[in-house]
């Protein structure tokens, strides 16, 4: 988190700036749902993902518009240019692109990240890809649970193929998993972000003793899953310049 914090700090900083943004800044300035930076949460056949549903059942600012780079990524680019910068690290939404997490995926939502990175790489930034960042479909948590269930690994491989199948020539910097201990323990320990389960009374539903360790040994295999995918297929044709630690 803190490395996404810094890198959309530097570009609220651009647009600061650009004179649209208050010129003083702190975390308290950037919403919750910072993660979030394209919104149109609900636009082009994208469907909610756990994050969606666990900021909006909290009354907590939520990303559905966010900094709108859904429909200003050009505009962005630009800034970026403008600021030096020559990397941008973002994450794709997975429920954008395949909006029930697996099977169909979402024309609109493959355009969107072709045309993104493409601006990008014309630009001479290099694009940083995260593929997962607490965000997965809610479809997937309400059909059997999510990273509780080892369904997921199957689910997450095959959405990081589409991934590394359309937008590997052009990435070649991936990250698999943001920060997964702090994903178990917020999401399942305490219940602090998505899905929000602890024991209650603390949550609703969950059990802190042992949910952080299944999807945290869940996330290990679901990594381990995408990044050997990664070598045996891709690889040799796109030749990804750096191998990402899961725990950061
Ligand atoms: C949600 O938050 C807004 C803004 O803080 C507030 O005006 C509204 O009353 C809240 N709604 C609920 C249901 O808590
Ligand atoms: C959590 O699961 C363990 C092992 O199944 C069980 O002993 C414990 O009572 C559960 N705790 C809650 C709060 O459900």
């Amino acid at each position: 988190m803190a490395q996404i914090l810094s890198l959309i700090i530097a570009i609220f900083l651009a647009l600061a700036s650009s004179g649209r943004c208050s010129s003083v800044y702190s975390r308290k300035d950037f919403p919750r749902a910072l993660l979030s930076w394209e919104g149109a949460a609900n636009e082009d056949g994208r469907k909610p993902s756990v994050w969606d549903t666990f900021v909006h059942s909290r009354n907590q600012s939520n990303g559905d518009i966010a900094c709108d780079g859904y429909h200003k990524y050009k505009e962005d680019v630009q800034l970026m240019v403008e600021t030096g910068l020559n990397a941008f690290r973002f994450s794709i939404s997975w429920s954008r692109l395949i909006p029930n997490g697996r099977g169909h995926v979402n024309p609109k939502g493959l355009q969107f990240y072709k045309n993104f990175i493409q601006q990008l790489v014309n630009h001479g930034i290099e694009p940083h890809v995260t593929l997962y960042h607490d965000d997965h479909p809610q479809y997937l948590e309400d059909e059997y649970g999510g990273w509780l269930n080892r369904r997921m690994i199957k689910d997450f491989t095959a959405y990081a193929d589409v991934c590394f199948r359309e937008f590997g020539n052009n990435v070649k910097f991936w990250t698999t998993i943001n920060e997964a201990n702090v994903f178990s323990t917020g999401g399942y320990n305490d219940g602090s972000t998505p899905p929000g389960r602890c024991s209650p009374p603390g949550c609703s539903s969950g059990n802190s003793s042992t949910e952080p360790y299944i999807v945290g040994h869940n996330l290990l295999l679901a990594h381990a899953s995408v990044s050997r995918l990664y070598k045996q297929k891709y690889k040799d044709i796109q030749g990804a310049l750096q191998e990402k630690k899961v725990l950061t």
